[in-house]
């Protein structure tokens, strides 16, 4: 990478889309160059806002939104104006920060760096239970409760359909085109749940030329490693990406196509000849990989984990949220005695408020006064753990329908 793009301060600097990295012919470089300083926001952005090839396309959590983004966008870039790399931290330019989906890594950064493996300390009668669930629930499964709010992301991308250049594209609810004849047929999502997954840290990737079950209903592109058994796997929030790819139907690998031409001459790119066995032959032959003439069209998926967006702390999940058993008139006192200064059944219902979010325009209706919000049957619990116990204990004193109380 050249060192305009990250530290560009004017806003003037940009690439050229078929120039390979090089920069557009028009922009001023002396100019640029004249009035360099430190990474920003926009500057990162450029491209981390485009991932997919265009705004919040493929990362929900990233989009042109966070340029000056509301406190309840992202409480870090807008409530506290953050850089990027105030979190990403460098050293050399190593950029600190794993990705779900590329293997490369410069480092890691966690909430933790900041906030601790105890990170509830304002002296509520929630911060015991809260910091005890931290070393189960990953952060942002409470901080950021529903993914691309600022923004609608696109969820599903369906490249068989491509290429009807008569097919006039209707706009969704959102007033995002479901077509586009280069691309395809596609979703998007404004304000959705996430999806709960076990994660340890590591991603299972799809590499380039790696061989797949190409009869498997889904392939996953990546895929979190992690277990209810693990101890230092945690229940984490992801964007599934799901969408249908080309794969050689005889070599069992992914096939990568030539999209953009190259020049006016060029006949083989997708974009221009809307020929898919030409650019499979060409982007294959770039690539280096054989390709054997037939493709096949599969559904894939992609887990992307959510790390911006966080919300303000008064917008996390309560306990109701996820606790059924917290729902009715017995709370907090299904295990502890009353008292007469503490409201349990407020306390235990303080979180996230989907009314504020409706009334701010946020697709988010059908998440009212719902206590289920992480599904604890399919992440591997019996149900409710207040009732049937965590993973690797249960209460001591009896469980909450039969406290000896009762
Ligand atoms: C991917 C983005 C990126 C690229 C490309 C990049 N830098 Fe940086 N650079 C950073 C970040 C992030 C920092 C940390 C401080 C900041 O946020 O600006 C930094 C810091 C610096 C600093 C130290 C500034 C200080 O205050 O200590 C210098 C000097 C620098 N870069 C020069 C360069 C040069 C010269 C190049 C090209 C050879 C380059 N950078 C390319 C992101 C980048
Ligand atoms: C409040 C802290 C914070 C800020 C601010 C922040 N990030 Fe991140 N970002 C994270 C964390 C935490 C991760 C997860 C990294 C890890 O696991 O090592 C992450 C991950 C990422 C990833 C990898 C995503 C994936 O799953 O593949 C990218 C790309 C990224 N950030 C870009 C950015 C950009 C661009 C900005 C500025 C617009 C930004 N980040 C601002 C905390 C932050
Ligand atoms: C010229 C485009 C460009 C710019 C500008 C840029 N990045 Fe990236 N960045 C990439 C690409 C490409 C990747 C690898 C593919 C991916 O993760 O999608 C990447 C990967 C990352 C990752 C994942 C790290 C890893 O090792 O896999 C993080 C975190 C990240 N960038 C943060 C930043 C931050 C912070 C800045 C600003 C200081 C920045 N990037 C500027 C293009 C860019
Ligand atoms: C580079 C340090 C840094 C990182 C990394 C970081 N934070 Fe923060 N965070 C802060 C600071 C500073 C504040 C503002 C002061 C405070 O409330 O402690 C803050 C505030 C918060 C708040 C309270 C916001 C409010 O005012 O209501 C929450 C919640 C939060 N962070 C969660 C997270 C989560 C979740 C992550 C990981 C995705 C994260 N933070 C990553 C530094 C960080
Ligand atoms: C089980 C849900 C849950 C998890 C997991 C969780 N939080 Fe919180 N967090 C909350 C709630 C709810 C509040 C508001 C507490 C209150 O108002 O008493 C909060 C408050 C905060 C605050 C504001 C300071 C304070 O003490 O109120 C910060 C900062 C914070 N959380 C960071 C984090 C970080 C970092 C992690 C991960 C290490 C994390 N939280 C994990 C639910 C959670
Ligand atoms: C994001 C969903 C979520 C939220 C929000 C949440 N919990 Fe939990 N809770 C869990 C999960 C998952 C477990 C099981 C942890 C394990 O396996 O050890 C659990 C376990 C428990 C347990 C029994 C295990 C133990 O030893 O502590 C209690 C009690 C409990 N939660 C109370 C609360 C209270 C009080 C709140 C509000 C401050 C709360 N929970 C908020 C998901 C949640
Ligand atoms: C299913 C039983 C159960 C429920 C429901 C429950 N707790 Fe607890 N709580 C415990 C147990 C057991 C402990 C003792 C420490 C431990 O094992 O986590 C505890 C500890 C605490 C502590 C720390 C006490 C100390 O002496 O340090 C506080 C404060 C607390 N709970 C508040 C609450 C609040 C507020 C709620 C409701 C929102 C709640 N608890 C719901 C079982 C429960």
């Amino acid at each position: 990478m050249d060192c305009l793009v990250c530290h560009d301060t004017t806003g003037t600097y940009k690439k050229a889309p078929p120039g390979a990295g090089m920069p557009a012919k028009d922009v001023d470089l002396k100019f640029v160059a004249q009035n360099v300083g430190h990474s920003s926001r926009a500057s990162c952005g450029s491209c981390h806002f485009n991932g997919g090839g265009g705004d919040a396309i493929k990362h929900a959590d990233l989009s042109r939104q966070l340029l000056t983004p509301d406190r309840n966008c992202d409480v870090h870039m807008g409530g506290y104006d953050f850089s990027c790399a105030e979190c990403h931290k460098t050293r050399n330019h190593k950029i600190a920060g794993r990705s779900s989906s590329v293997p490369a890594s410069e480092g890691a950064v966690s909430c933790r760096d900041c906030h601790s493996d105890t990170p509830h300390y304002c002296g509520s009668l929630l911060d015991h239970h809260l910091n005890k669930h931290c070393k189960t629930i990953d952060c942002n499964t409470c901080h950021s409760p529903v993914y691309a709010k600022c923004k609608p992301t696109k969820t599903w991308w369906d490249w068989s359909k491509a290429g009807d250049k008569k097919r006039k594209p209707k706009k969704d609810k959102y007033g995002q085109p479901d077509y586009h004849w280069k691309k395809g047929e596609f979703k998007w999502k404004e304000s959705p749940k996430p999806t709960y997954a076990w994660y340890d840290g590591y991603m299972e990737r799809v590499l380039m030329g790696q061989k797949v079950d190409i009869h498997a209903p889904v392939i996953n592109l990546t895929d979190p490693v992690g277990s209810i058994k693990d101890p230092s796997s945690k229940i984490t929030p992801f964007k599934i990406m799901k969408g249908v790819q080309a794969v050689d139907a005889e070599n069992d690998y992914f096939l990568i196509p030539h999209l953009f031409p190259r020049n006016k001459e060029d006949k083989t790119a997708y974009w221009k000849n809307l020929d898919w066995e030409k650019a499979f032959t060409d982007g294959m032959q770039a690539v280096n990989l054989d390709y054997s003439g037939t493709f096949k069209w599969v559904e894939t998926w992609m887990y992307w984990r959510l790390e911006h967006e966080v919300m303000p702390a008064n917008m996390a999940l309560s306990c109701v949220q996820c606790h059924e058993s917290l729902k009715e008139e017995k709370t907090c006192n299904r295990c502890h005695q009353d008292n007469r200064d503490v409201d349990f059944k407020a306390i235990a219902q303080k979180g996230t408020d989907f009314s504020f979010m409706m009334s701010k325009g946020r697709d988010v209706s059908h998440l009212k006064d719902t206590t289920d919000y992480i599904d604890f049957k399919a992440l591997g619990y019996e149900g409710d753990p207040i009732i049937h116990g965590g993973r690797f204990k249960k209460l001591p004193m009896g469980y909450g329908d039969k406290m000896p109380r009762e």
